[in-house]
């Protein structure tokens, strides 16, 4: 089951958000956007997000929120593009919840009106397989890490 994310799911978030970018946290020195900017102040205009649960507990999320030139996410290109981010728990990966929850959440945002959505990944993430099946391709690449980008919409 899928629904949408709202204030009360925060903490849960920022777990999501510490397993989506877990190399960055394990250096901090080099973290030179704080994992904090894509949750805190949750609920402002242009975030949306989505919460996968089994037996009734949240195992996964993907969500996505606008930000400024001034304090941009790892994957910014402008700002009307928002930013993805998602991660499943992992002892629930690999069993198709983060396509099920990409897919919702790309819908979602053809929905809210947007036209794109980027994110940014690790080269040698595996999840660079499911972003590219689900239409993102890189626009900006970086020493190991890709900026991707995907037009939205509707089939
Ligand atoms: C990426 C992630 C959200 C995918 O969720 P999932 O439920 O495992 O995904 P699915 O079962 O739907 O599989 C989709 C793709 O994820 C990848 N995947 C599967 N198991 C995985 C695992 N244990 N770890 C990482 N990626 C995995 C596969 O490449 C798969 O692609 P394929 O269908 O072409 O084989 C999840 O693996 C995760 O949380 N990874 C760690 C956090 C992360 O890297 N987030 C993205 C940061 S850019």
């Amino acid at each position: 089951m899928i629904r949408k994310a709202s204030r009360g799911d925060v903490p849960f978030l920022r777990d999501m958000v510490r397993h989506a970018y877990y190399w960055r946290w394990s250096v901090p020195e080099t973290a030179d956007v704080p994992a904090s900017r894509y949750v805190e102040g949750w609920g402002r205009p242009g975030d949306r997000g989505l919460i996968v649960l089994d037996e009734g507990f949240p195992v996964g999320a993907a969500w996505y929120r606008l930000f400024s030139a001034g304090s941009p996410g790892y994957g910014f290109l402008d700002e009307e593009t928002p930013e993805l981010t998602i991660a499943v728990v992992p002892s629930r990966r690999g069993r198709g919840l983060g396509d099920q929850l990409l897919t919702a959440l790309l819908d979602q945002a053809l929905e809210d009106g947007f036209p794109a959505i980027s994110l940014s990944v690790e080269k040698d993430n595996p999840a660079l397989h499911l972003y590219e099946r689900l239409g993102f391709q890189p626009v900006k690449e970086m020493d190991s890490t890709l900026v991707m980008r995907a037009e939205l919409e509707s089939s």
